[in-house]
């Protein structure tokens, strides 16, 4: 394991002032975004929206790294140049999303499990020579009427500290996302309970693996209420829970910890950051590794039409910069009303 290169690497990804942008979503997920926007989800479709993403002007300033989809990494720009390269140019390093996507839990109905650890070393290592600098991993946990159950808890963080390990073995900083969901009607205090259990679990599992903490990022959801829950928490009060949470369960040696929007809005997940990051220092870097809320304007903006990219890039940039300036605690809502 090359220690020098997983920190610096690690470090690079959390750097003050920058986040993740979450580019990786599989051939699945994009068709369900561009139907949102009419827009047929072909190879050159998904190639152009990257290419729109990647060349926003300005982006380097906000944003440290991107997590690609296979696909994705072994595209170009029109140009010619590899994605990859493309953004390292930029001093962006260039992610690869690993795991295959989530699967039904046996005998434990409702609920799921991550898979894609076959193969994987051999992956990691052609994903290596492509450019990748970090991977992604992502197991979802479901909060309902009896679920979570230990087993799927147990059985997530094992599978996650496992791809750690081989991502590390692989000179790959392994970003480590357990996400606890926002559907459902649970309360806050419920996610603080669920998120608390899994964290503890999760790192528990990296250490028996041992996992080098210094070469890896946390990805997880804040602590909030259930999507449909009529109790709702305030800005502050998913701050204060979000880092409760934190503090008590993830080891002051992690670099840094990118959060998932979830489905928040764009400005909730800014706001959202800023207010955590205003608490105080803490032992890591708190910053962003969103999807959703990085693209949703973008993505409105764009509609596939090519005369709308440059206005469609610089609503991506300013939510890149809004979100660059909450990982510092130094945004204000106000700025939401200027122009992109
Ligand atoms: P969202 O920010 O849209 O939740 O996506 C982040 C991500 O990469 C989920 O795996």
């Amino acid at each position: 394991m090359n220690r020098t290169v997983l920190t610096s690497v690690a470090r690079a990804m959390v750097s003050p002032g920058r986040g993740l942008l979450a580019a990786d979503e599989s051939t699945g997920t994009i068709k369900k975004r561009f139907d949102q926007i009419g827009v047929e989800s072909t190879e050159e479709n998904r190639r152009a929206y990257r290419e729109l993403l990647f060349t926003a002007p300005g982006l380097a300033e906000s944003i440290s790294g991107v997590i690609l989809y296979d696909e994705t990494l072994r595209q170009a720009a029109r140009s010619g140049e590899r994605f990859a390269d493309l953004l390292s140019r930029q001093g962006i390093v260039p992610g690869i999303k690993v795991d295959g996507g989530t699967k039904s839990l046996p005998n434990f109905p409702g609920e799921l499990v991550t898979d894609g650890l076959d193969g994987l070393a051999a992956r990691l290592a052609e994903y290596h020579k492509l450019g990748a600098g970090f991977a992604k991993w992502r197991a979802v946990i479901d909060i309902g009427a009896g679920i979570p159950s230990r087993t799927c808890i147990e059985s997530n963080a094992d599978l996650l500290a496992r791809y750690a390990a081989l991502c590390q073995e692989a000179a790959i900083v392994p970003i480590v996302e357990p996400e606890v969901l926002m559907d459902g009607g649970h309360t806050i205090e419920r996610c603080e309970e669920v998120t608390d259990a899994v964290l503890a679990e999760v790192f528990a599992r990296l250490a028996a693996h041992r996992v080098y903490f210094e070469g890896m990022v946390l990805k997880p959801n804040m602590v909030v209420a259930g999507a449909k829950c009529a109790e709702r928490a305030s800005a502050e009060q998913v701050a204060e829970a979000t880092l409760r949470c934190l503090r008590r369960r993830v080891p002051a040696a992690v670099p840094g910890i990118a959060f998932l929007s979830g489905g928040q809005s764009e400005a909730e997940a800014t706001l959202h950051l800023d207010l955590i990051n205003r608490a105080g220092t803490q032992p890591w870097a708190l910053s962003f590794s969103y999807g959703r809320a990085l693209q949703a304007s973008a993505l409105t903006a764009w509609r596939g039409v090519t005369a709308n990219v440059a206005a469609a890039q610089r609503e991506f940039a300013k939510r890149a910069r809004l979100n660059g300036l909450a990982s510092l605690g130094k945004y204000e809502p106000t700025l939401e009303k200027q122009a992109a």
